[in-house]
């Protein structure tokens, strides 16, 4: 079984990859946790999916266990919803020796970790991501957080799981929406740190998600140990874990614009590395030939490229916006080719004619 370690001296912690480890959560639950109670969180979609199998593993690992299923979607990941969290915690009589189990997609995770951070001062959690987007991104690097109806994430904690178990299996029973979703996170590791990884998507592409799949075991390795590697140097995201944001400049304001109703996020992820690639090997800060090799990959994967028809005058006021922009200054991500990038120190009207 592959395992991955983020290492982050006595915070350290185990990242297993295995098919069909959904079935086998209780006895890393036990070995990780030792003897005590699991607050199990999860979503309507998932719970009929894998909730009964993740019980079942606790019960025959001997672990006592409650659980929550909670609607599916981002407005769960509310501050309402964590106060529901913390009745159901204290209903359950969980103490600071137990811990709780996030399982399901970016929305429980975030969610529930943001509720292991601040019930009774902060007590464990393991994460069971069952979305190809939490495996890869999201249940990796402890950023934990719910939205406010002024925007996503404003109120959150890094705060670093026990362990991640990682089930590839569990993407079967995704959406090809969310699916896709995910791919365009992968594709990202690709071209900011393991031209290997690029390589692989690329001859695997053209078989479309049953290729992909075929490979799936290695794909999560790659994805997931680049996390791990970036989180290990820069867990509190102030240098190289902004790398981790090549293409979301792009595609947060495009989501912005959008109001969080048109392209997917990994959509608008792709379509941003897209725009941005173009734009950088056009002014001779990335390597000839980097952004039609890109285009390729995007194109078989069936990901957006164009920008969809919003003014740039509009798209650069939300750049402007972007909470990770420091005052004027926007940090954005390039690439010097695929597989190597830098950060770059600009303003928004860099983007001055991408549309
Ligand atoms: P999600 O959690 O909403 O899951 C997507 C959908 O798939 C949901 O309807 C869910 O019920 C369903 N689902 C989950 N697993 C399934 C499975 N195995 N089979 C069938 N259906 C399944 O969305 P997501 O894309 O996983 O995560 C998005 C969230 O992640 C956003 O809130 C985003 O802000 C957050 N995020 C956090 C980080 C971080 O570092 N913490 C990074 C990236 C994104
Ligand atoms: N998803 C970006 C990060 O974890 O920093």
């Amino acid at each position: 079984m592959p395992t991955i370690r983020v290492s982050l001296g006595d915070r350290a912690y185990p990242i297993h990859i295995e098919s069909g480890l959904i079935d086998r959560v209780g006895d890393h639950a036990r070995q990780v946790l030792g003897d005590c109670t699991l607050a199990i969180i999860t979503d309507d979609h998932v719970a009929p999916l894998y909730l009964a199998r993740v019980e079942a593993s606790l019960d025959a690992a001997g672990l006592r266990h409650h659980s929550i299923v909670l609607p599916h979607g981002e407005p769960t990941k509310c501050l309402a919803q964590l106060s529901h969290l913390y009745d159901f915690l204290c209903e359950s009589h969980i103490t600071r020796k137990d811990a709780i189990i996030a399982l399901g997609g970016g929305v429980i995770g975030d969610l529930a970790g943001l509720a292991a951070a601040t019930f009774l001062r902060g007590i464990r959690f393991i994460q069971v991501p069952t979305t190809l987007l939490a495996q890869v991104d999201s249940s990796v690097g402890g950023k934990v957080a719910v939205d406010l109806p002024q925007g996503k994430n404003l109120v959150g904690a890094f705060y670093q799981p026990a362990a991640v178990l990682c089930d590839p299996l569990t993407l079967n029973t995704l959406t090809d929406d969310y699916w896709r979703d995910g791919l365009g996170e992968v594709v990202k590791y690709g071209c900011i740190n393991d031209a290997e990884l690029f390589a692989l998507l690329e001859a695997c592409a053209p078989g479309g998600r049953a290729a992909l799949m075929d490979r799936i075991d290695t794909i999560l390795q790659h994805c997931i140990q680049a996390k791990a590697d970036v989180v290990a140097q820069d867990e509190h995201d102030t240098g190289l874990r902004m790398t981790l944001n090549f293409g979301h400049t792009i595609g947060h304001a495009v989501e912005t614009c959008q109001h969080y109703d048109g392209l997917r996020h990994g959509e608008a992820v792709a379509l941003g590395m897209s725009v941005m690639t173009r734009l950088t090997e056009a002014r001779g800060m990335t390597a000839p030939g980097t952004a039609q090799r890109l285009d390729a990959l995007l194109s078989a994967l069936e990901m957006p490229m164009a920008l969809p028809a919003i003014p740039e005058d509009d798209l650069i006021a939300a750049m402007g916006m972007d909470k990770k922009s420091a005052g004027k200054a926007l940090r954005v991500i390039v690439l010097d080719e695929i597989g190597t990038c830098r950060i770059h120190t600009t303003e928004a009207t860099f983007f001055r004619g991408m549309c």
